[in-house]
């Protein structure tokens, strides 16, 4: 691997977690529908090892922990892999399984394409104008899990240091806060914002939107903001047009001289979060690459999921964009209701399966994969899901649907 450019054999080892719940319905039966694409694409030329690591209930069963040191070593020697759902251990201070892998593997990036698959049932009225990549910082904000209960020992003393030491009088009733911290850092919002302008030069796509709450909270989403359009300059300053220049050759020349402005280049902007939830509803086709902060990007995520269709579709990654490790995901829960019953939608962990194909740089493959999807779910041949929410479909298992995506390839 060099500088996060990968450097894949032509039969790279991919470790997966089959995962808990809808996991194990899901996640192995769809390995088959990655390795059928692969082999259309490239013949006996190229083949993924699948190698299974453990996380999760069948990890904490056979080893006695739900995250092993060897699956979090399995990803680290193999840079790239894909999971299923994990459950979250109910108990006292234990993280979230997810958020431990992400944190181990210092994966910054949470990348949710947001696309309509045409026949999908959506809540709006033109989700084909949806078309988006959310770029969701991973590693830091108000989700770092800096948090002091009240009336602990420990709020206690941060209470304390903030009224006699930083004067703070604000805190409306000091007595019952609880205290939460947001770190939002110069290094992990540059970096974050530089994956996506990266992504936006090397697909060309028309736009990057800086996502924040700088208005209210301005030394971290502010700042967030102001670190993006100051990397824009530093680091891509002829790829990239920010949006006071591009107003201001509008305003003078003219909206035929702007738009030349932009030719072959990228168009830098920020929007409120507040306002851009509105947007994604109003204009959405105004936008493509979005970075934001943590908390803003999950619930951009599952709106501009939803408007697409929901929850068993939308596929996922996180991604070191300076090592390459990557670990490509469903997006959905465990769905413990209906585990077991081979009714679950496999496409969240089946679309993750392509993304991560063209992370590999097998595009060819990626391809094949998303249009055999979109040849299914267009015949109306659908799981459980879609099923009831559909006029005339056929009802499918999981394993049935996904032997129909595998033959839509022949
Ligand atoms: P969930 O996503 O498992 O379920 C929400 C609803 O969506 C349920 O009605 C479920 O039946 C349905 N659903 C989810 N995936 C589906 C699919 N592929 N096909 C058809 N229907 C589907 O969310 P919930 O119930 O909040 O969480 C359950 C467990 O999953 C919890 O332990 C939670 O911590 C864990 N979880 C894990 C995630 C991960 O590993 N990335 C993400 C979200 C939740």
């Amino acid at each position: 691997m060099h500088q996060g450019r990968l450097n894949v054999p032509d039969n790279p080892v991919i470790p997966y977690i089959k995962g808990d719940g809808i996991g194990n319905d899901i996640s192995e039966a769809s390995l088959k529908v990655l390795d059928k694409a692969v082999e259309k694409a490239f013949g006996s030329k190229r083949k993924m090892e699948w190698k299974k690591v453990l996380a999760g209930s069948e990890a904490y069963e056979q080893t006695g922990s739900y995250l092993p040191e060897e699956t979090v070593n399995a990803f680290k020697t193999y840079h790239v892999g894909i999971k299923g759902p994990l459950t979250t251990p109910v108990g006292g201070g234990f993280r979230s399984l997810n958020v431990a892998l992400r944190q181990e593997l210092d994966l910054y990036v949470c990348l949710r394409p947001v696309k309509w698959i045409k026949g999908i049932p959506s809540p709006v009225k033109h989700p084909e104008k949806v078309d988006m990549h959310i770029f969701r910082e991973n590693t830091e904000d108000i989700y770092a899990g800096i948090e002091y209960m009240t009336g602990e020992p420990d709020n206690e003393k941060i209470m304390n240091f903030l009224r006699d030491e930083m004067g703070v009088t604000r805190i409306r009733f000091p007595e019952t806060a609880s205290i939460g911290i947001k770190p939002v850092s110069e290094e992990g919002s540059k970096r974050l914002i530089r994956s996506a302008i990266q992504y936006a030069l090397d697909r060309d796509l028309p736009s990057v939107t800086l996502v924040h709450k700088g208005n209210i909270m301005k030394y971290t989403e502010g700042a967030f903001k102001q670190w993006g359009y100051e990397l824009a300059e530093e680091e891509f300053e002829k790829q990239v047009v920010p949006w006071n220049e591009y107003e201001q050759a509008r305003e003078k020349a003219g909206p035929e001289t702007a738009r030349k402005l932009l030719e072959g280049k990228v168009l830098l902007k920020d929007v409120i979060t507040d306002a851009f939830l509105q947007e994604t509803l109003l204009r959405p086709e105004e936008y493509s690459v979005i970075a934001t902060m943590n908390l803003n990007g999950d619930y951009i995520s599952d709106q501009l999921a939803a408007m697409i269709g929901g929850i068993g579709i939308a596929p996922g990654a996180n991604i070191n964009y300076q090592t390459g490790c990557a670990v490509f995901e469903a997006t959905h829960g465990t769905a413990p209701g209906i585990a077991g019953k081979d009714i679950a939608n496999p496409c969240s962990f089946i679309l993750s399966g392509a993304m991560m194909l063209n992370h590999l740089g097998w595009e060819q493959a990626a391809g094949i994969v998303f249009q055999a999807v979109e040849d299914a779910i267009s015949q109306k041949q659908v799981t459980q899901d879609l099923y009831s929410v559909m006029d005339d479909a056929t009802l499918l298992s999981t394993s049935q649907f996904i032997d129909q995506v595998t033959e839509q390839m022949d």
